[in-house]
């Protein structure tokens, strides 16, 4: 059986989902501060679009995270210097910890009427765009210009029989497998 590279199938949709609903709760998070303030003076309790998406959102994360400590992390194929390496594994916890905090945080501001997390949520929010944005252009430059698997892993599970060997393609890289990985992605 081909040993493949990548994450397995529902690994890859809850990114995807999770990262076009995150850009919908962004986009939606407009005009929520008005409601908030209405619910707070009339006490109607109803929930706007933005809060069943970003909270859609906080469930997909803490599924994802579930799943991810079941069937274990992907080691990185990127070839870059060590700086770089951490560099990257920092903005990928950071996202982590804001895909956590910005929902919690709206929903205190939207259920605990807390002042301080209206202020800190859309700053948070802002941040986890920025940096979602900068990882998904690291994740193109590495397509087009590195020109290494580090997209494609993320689209489609790769056979190594249908890749060139990893020390061919990135001299000089210690590219590792996961097993774990390798026998988790054969059963989905
Ligand atoms: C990843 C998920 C989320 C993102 C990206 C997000 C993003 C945003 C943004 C950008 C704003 C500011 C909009 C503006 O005024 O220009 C906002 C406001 C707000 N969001 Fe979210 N949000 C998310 C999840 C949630 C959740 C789960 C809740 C509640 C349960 C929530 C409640 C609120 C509230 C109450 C405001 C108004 C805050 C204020 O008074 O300024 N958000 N959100």
């Amino acid at each position: 059986m081909a040993v493949r590279r990548g994450y397995s199938a529902l690994q890859m949709t809850l990114r995807w989902v999770i990262a076009i609903l995150i850009g919908v709760a962004w986009y939606s998070g407009d005009g929520t501060a008005r409601a908030l303030r209405q619910r707070v003076t009339t006490g109607i309790l109803g929930n706007t679009l933005h809060v069943r998406i970003g909270g859609a959102v906080f469930v997909l994360v803490l599924v994802r995270i579930i799943v991810r400590c079941i069937q274990g992390a992907q080691a990185s194929e990127a070839t870059g210097p060590a700086w770089q390496e951490m560099v990257a594994t920092w903005a990928h916890r950071l996202l982590c910890v804001l895909m956590v905090l910005v929902p919690l945080a709206g929903a205190a501001a939207w259920y605990g009427h807390i002042a301080i997390a209206a202020d800190l949520h859309p700053i948070l929010a802002n941040g986890l765009m920025v940096l979602a944005l900068g990882h998904a252009a690291f994740a193109i430059w590495h397509h087009d210009v590195v020109k290494d698997v580090t997209l494609r892993r993320m689209s489609a599970q790769i056979a190594d029989d249908k890749m060139p060997p990893c020390k061919a393609r990135h001299p000089g890289s210690a590219v590792f497998i996961n097993p774990d990985m390798v026998s988790a992605s054969q059963h989905w």
